[in-house]
């Protein structure tokens, strides 16, 4: 038998569709509109896609969009003051610096200097540290959208006391990953490129998480048969006659036949991410304006 794939894709048209609403009706009720302001340093061109897509999508939610684009050159001071001006600004709710940033600036320096009440990215240790001590925080939209992909395969309290692994442990993902597990009760392990024997850990898993960026680094003989799996990886490979494809970091055809659900690459866990900015902006608005958003995320 072979697993369900996960459809990130359709659940993310879901998701926004969702968000769109709340936007909606956010401004009528309120007369508030969620402002998202991108900010882009430098011309890499996969960053520029990203941030098309999120300038284009935060306009179909109805958001008051902004992209900054400032040019490789640009300073660290004068990114600072970009982004204190943007710290004040009431009409901007959420604050996204895409990354990587250019070598002469530090993005540590960076993410400290937002408001972390406007930290959509959710990487500012203020909001690492309400995550991991329960309290409501915005949530890194990677992690997020995997933990709204797990959540609807198992439904309420279906994850509680299952085996996690982890497979990466970056701020962006792996870590915040590992609390959002945490919370629902799973026992977690967060694996990484120094962990011994690393397909014994991943075959104790009912939830396989994997981040690492190393193209189908997890074989078949890293799934428990019956697992959920998904996959964080976007890895570029040669595809021969001088093209590329997009793979994850697990080998999707051995894994599929042994798992119970997978998310595919491209198509799973990808499309999720935007639309979690979406949601974490509709969340930073409502913060802003005093308007409840329910229990901790
Ligand atoms: N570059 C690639 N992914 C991300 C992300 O989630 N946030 C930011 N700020 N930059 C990125």
């Amino acid at each position: 038998m072979t697993a369900d794939i996960i459809d990130g894709k359709a659940f993310a048209v879901g998701l926004r569709g969702m968000v769109a609403l709340q936007s909606g009706q956010l401004k009528a009720d309120h007369s508030l509109v969620p402002g998202l302001t991108v900010v882009i340093v430098g011309e890499d061109p996969a960053s520029q896609v990203y941030v098309r897509n999120k300038g284009k999508i935060a306009v179909e939610m109805g958001f008051l969009s902004d992209t900054i684009r400032l040019a490789e050159e640009t300073t660290q001071g004068q990114l600072l003051d970009v982004v204190a001006n943007l710290n004040e600004d009431p009409a901007v709710h959420g604050i996204l610096v895409q990354l990587p940033l250019p070598k002469h600036i530090d993005e540590g320096a960076i993410i400290l200097a937002i408001d972390p009440n406007k930290d959509v990215d959710g990487l500012h240790p203020i909001n690492a540290g309400r995550l991991a001590s329960g309290q409501s925080a915005l949530v890194p939209c990677t992690p997020l959208g995997c933990s709204m992909l797990l959540a609807d395969q198992f439904g309420q309290g279906g994850m509680s006391g299952k085996r996690a692994v982890m497979v990466g442990r970056s701020n962006l993902v792996g870590k915040p990953m590992a609390q959002l597990l945490l919370a629902e009760h799973c026992t977690v392990t967060i694996a990484h490129s120094r962990t011994q024997d690393l397909p014994a850990i991943c075959q104790e898993a009912d939830i396989l998480v994997a981040a690492v960026g190393v193209p189908e680094i997890l074989g078949g003989d890293c799934i428990k048969p019956g697992a959920v799996v998904i996959d964080v990886g976007m890895n570029r490979i040669d595809a021969g006659g001088g093209k590329t494809r997009l793979t994850g970091d697990v080998d999707f055809d051995a894994a599929k036949e042994i798992a119970g659900a997978i998310t595919p690459v491209p198509g799973g866990v990808g499309p999720m991410t935007i639309a979690c900015l979406m949601v974490n902006t509709v969340t930073a608005a409502c913060w802003a304006a005093g308007i409840d958003t329910g229990p901790a995320a």
